[in-house]
């Protein structure tokens, strides 16, 4: 696929296939996030991917509660749009049967020293994985609900007590149907001068 069209196709994607992803494609797409530009080249990120069922059921364990805990924050947010409220926080209780889950870390040496370059770092690397993915029609979807509700430290402590700080989530798999076409941008957002 080409790059603007991979940028363009790209959807969030929260129900996922019972299919495994092949570890060679997980290679390839860890190595696409681990090139993207970072501040002072620090490269500050640190990428956990968890495959095996029984990791992925210990992580439901703490979902649960950061599912009922964002509620009322996305219905505040999408107060319209009801369904959407009821399929994101469906989505955050199972991940959508994603059979990947990556847990994108700020590296301990980082997380004091310009954080807001490292972390601008580490997000062009997220960015990266999902356009990686997304080029070998592997859908994911980008989450920081967990980190928003303060249950970052939990998991960081479940799976890489010692790789600092858990920024997000991202979930990886084959998509359960096609992503829908709509158009979701907004208008307005740049200027030519
Ligand atoms: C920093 C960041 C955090 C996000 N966190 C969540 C999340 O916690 N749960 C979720 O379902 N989607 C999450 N998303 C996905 C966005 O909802 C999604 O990218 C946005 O609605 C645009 O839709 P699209 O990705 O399909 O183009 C996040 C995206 C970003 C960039």
């Amino acid at each position: 696929m080409e790059l603007t069209q991979a940028i363009l196709s790209r959807r969030s994607v929260r129900q996922y296939q019972d299919r495994p992803v092949p570890r060679e494609e997980l290679e390839a797409l860890l190595r696409a996030a681990c090139w993207a530009p970072s501040a002072e080249n620090a490269q500050p990120w640190y990428f956990v991917a968890l495959t095996r069922p029984e990791d992925l059921r210990l992580l439901e364990s703490t979902l649960e509660r950061v599912s009922v805990e964002i509620r009322p924050q996305l219905e505040e947010a999408f107060s319209q749009y009801p369904q959407l409220v009821d399929m994101t926080s469906a989505f955050l209780r199972r991940l959508g049967g994603a059979p990947v889950c990556v847990l994108v870390f700020l590296q301990r040496e980082y997380t004091g020293h310009s954080r807001d370059s490292m972390l601008e770092s580490a997000a062009a690397a997220i960015q990266n994985l999902l356009l990686a993915a997304w080029e070998r029609d592997i859908g994911s979807c980008w989450v920081n609900a967990v980190t928003e509700t303060g249950y970052g430290p939990a998991i960081r402590q479940l799976f890489a007590p010692d790789k600092g700080e858990l920024v997000s989530l991202v979930t990886l798999g084959y998509p359960l149907r096609k992503a829908s076409s709509k158009p979701i941008r907004m208008k307005d957002r740049w200027v030519i001068r």
